[in-house]
C-alpha cells in the first residue's frame, strides 16, 4: 500500500517527517499511516508540474492518450485490490467500490480518446488580407481537490481530462481517503507518465496546500468537488491571481413523482438515487415529492424496499448501506430526523443509528420520513446521508416552485410518463442536471456540474476538457 506522496515520478515522505493515520469509518480500524505533506511539499509538486508541462503540452495527443488508457486497463486489472481500498478508506459497500473503480477508469479511457479531438477554428475574416484562427491550448499546471466520498472517480473525473489536454496536474486528496488516490499515482508510474506530470500531495493541512494553488501564476486550474461552504473559500482565494476554477459543490436534489409514473421504476430510481454511498453524494435525492394521487402508494412501497436494505461494514458480504464517513456526519443526518418529527413528520421506517456488532457508532438505518414540508431542515439543507423525506404536492407548477426555491441547483429527477411535461419542467427546472425517469445520470461522455450555489464549471463530456484549455485568437495579416 503506498503511503507516500508522488512528486516528480517519485515517491517522498513529508519534508517534515510527519504522518498521519487514515481510519476506516465503519470500525476505527488504523489502515495506514499517511505523509503529512505542507505547503513546502505542495510547492515542490507544483514545480515538478510545471517541469513536466512544456514536454508534456508538446507531446501529440495521441502519445498522452496511451498512459491515459493504459492506466484505465491497469485500474480494471487491479480492480479487487482498489475495491478493497475504496470500501476501507470511506466504508461504501464493496459492490459499489467495484463499480466505483469501473466508473474510474471510464473517464480516463473517455479522456484518451477526446484528447484527441481538441480542434482549433478559422473564422471568415472581413478584410480580404487576414487570417483569423483560433488556437485552444493547455492552460499550465492544473491543481485538483478532491473528496471522500468517490475517492477514485472524483480523482480520474479530474486527471482524465486535464491531462489528454496537456497540462499537468498536482491532486490533493481528502484526508480521510488519500489512500486510493496513491493506489492511482502508482498505477501512474506503471501505465508510462513522464514523471511530473501526475502528482499527488497528502497532507492534514487542507488550507495550507490548497494556498499554494493560488499564491503564484504556476497553477492555471484549480478544480474542486466537496462543499459548497469550501468552494467559496476558493472562490475568493482564487481572485488575487485569477486562477481558473472549476467547482462541484453541494446539492440538494428534488426527486419529483408525478401521478402518471411508473411507481415501480420511480421506486428502483429512488432506492438507486437515495442509498448509493448511504446517501452521501452530492447528486443524491435529497427531497422527494411526490404528487398527492400516488403519495401514499409511493411511501408504502418505498419503505417495504428502505427497510429491507441491510446495514453494515462496507467490506461485509451483502452489505448494502455503509456507515457515514464521520461523526458530524451522523449527527447531522439525525438532526435532519429530529427536526422533522418536531415539526410533525412520520417516520415510517428507520429513524435512529443502528448497532453494528464490532463497529463504530456511526451507523445510521436508511429511514423513510412522511408528512414531511418544506419548511423542515430535511427540505432546506442537504442532509448527506441515508434518509428519504417525502413531501406530498398537487400540481406540476407546486412541484416546480418547491423544487426551484433552493440556492443549490445540481441534480434534479422526475419521473412521470407525460412527454409535454417532462419537456416543461426539464426546461423551467434550475439544475444542471436533470434525470427523467432516470436515476443515475452520471456518466464519462456528459457534462456535469451545477447551477447557483453548486458551482461552476462542467465535469465530463467534450465540456469538461475546455475547462482546461485557454483559446488563443490568431489575427494573421497575409496581404
Ligand atoms: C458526487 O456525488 O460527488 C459524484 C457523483 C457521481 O459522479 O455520480
Amino acid at each position: 500500500m503506498q503511503t507516500s506522496c508522488l512528486i516528480d515520478g517519485t515517491f517522498v515522505p513529508a519534508r517534515s517527517g510527519r504522518t498521519f493515520v487514515v481510519h476506516n469509518p465503519a470500525t476505527d480500524a488504523v489502515i495506514a499511516h499517511v505523509a503529512d505533506g505542507d505547503a513546502s511539499d505542495a510547492r515542490a509538486a507544483i514545480d515538478a508540474a510545471a517541469r513536466a508541462f512544456p514536454a508534456w503540452k508538446n507531446a501529440a495527443a495521441i502519445e498522452r492518450a496511451k498512459p491515459l488508457r493504459r492506466l484505465a486497463e491497469l485500474m480494471l486489472r487491479d480492480v479487487e485490490r482498489l475495491t478493497d481500498l475504496c470500501s476501507q478508506e470511506c466504508g461504501k459497500p464493496l459492490a459499489e467500490a467495484r463499480v466505483e473503480v469501473a466508473y474510474a477508469a471510464s473517464f480516463l479511457e473517455w479522456y484518451a480518446e477526446e484528447g484527441k479531438r481538441v480542434y482549433g477554428e478559422t473564422i471568415p475574416a472581413s478584410d480580404p488580407g487576414k487570417r483569423l484562427l483560433v488556437l485552444r491550448q493547455p492552460s499550465g499546471v492544473a491543481a485538483a481537490i478532491t473528496p471522500w466520498n468517490f475517492p477514485i472517480a472524483m480523482v480520474t473525473r479530474k486527471m482524465g481530462p486535464a491531462l489528454a489536454a496537456g497540462c499537468t496536474q498536482v491532486v490533493k486528496p481528502a484526508e480521510q481517503t488519500p489512500l486510493s488516490a496513491l493506489a492511482i499515482a502508482e498505477l501512474s508510474i506503471e501505465a508510462g507518465f513522464p514523471a511530473g506530470v501526475f502528482n499527488v500531495i497528502t497532507g492534514l493541512d487542507a488550507p495550507a496546500i490548497t494556498d499554494t494553488f493560488f499564491d503564484g501564476l504556476t497553477v492555471r486550474h484549480v478544480s474542486f468537488t466537496g462543499s459548497t461552504e469550501v468552494g467559496r473559500i476558493l472562490l475568493a482565494k482564487s481572485a488575487a491571481n485569477v486562477v481558473r476554477v472549476s467547482l462541484e459543490l453541494g446539492g440538494h436534489a428534488p426527486f419529483i413523482v408525478f401521478n402518471d409514473a411508473d411507481l415501480d421504476k420511480a421506486v428502483v430510481g429512488a432506492m438507486a438515487s437515495k442509498f448509493r454511498n448511504a446517501g452521501q453524494t452530492c447528486v443524491c435525492a435529497n427531497r422527494f415529492l411526490v404528487q398527492r394521487g400516488v403519495h401514499d402508494e409511493f411511501v408504502k412501497r418505498l419503505t417495504i424496499a428502505v427497510a429491507a436494505l441491510k446495514v453494515g461494514d462496507g467490506r461485509a458480504p451483502g452489505t448494502q448501506v455503509g456507515p457515514l464517513v464521520d461523526d458530524a456526519g451522523i449527527r447531522k443526518a439525525e438532526a435532519h430526523v429530529a427536526d422533522a418529527l418536531a415539526h410533525g413528520a412520520q417516520v415510517t421506517t428507520g429513524g435512529a443509528r443502528v448497532t453494528v456488532p464490532g463497529g463504530t457508532n456511526r451507523f445510521m438505518a436508511p429511514t423513510v420520513l412522511s408528512g414531511v414540508t418544506p419548511t423542515m431542515l430535511c427540505f432546506r439543507e442537504e442532509t448527506f446521508g441515508p434518509i428519504a423525506p417525502v413531501c406530498a404536492f398537487d400540481t406540476e407548477s407546486d412541484a416546480l416552485a418547491i423544487a426551484n426555491g433552493t440556492p443549490y441547483g445540481l441534480a434534479a429527477y422526475l419521473f412521470t410518463a407525460d412527454g409535454a411535461r417532462i419537456m416543461r419542467m426539464v426546461e423551467a427546472l434550475q439544475y444542471g442536471i436533470v434525470g427523467v425517469n432516470d436515476a443515475l445520470p452520471a456518466t464519462a461522455q456528459a457534462p456535469f456540474g451545477g447551477v447557483k450555489h453548486s458551482g461552476l464549471g462542467r465535469e465530463g463530456g467534450h465540456h469538461g476538457i475546455e475547462e482546461y484549455l485557454d483559446l488563443k485568437y490568431v489575427s494573421w495579416r497575409i496581404s
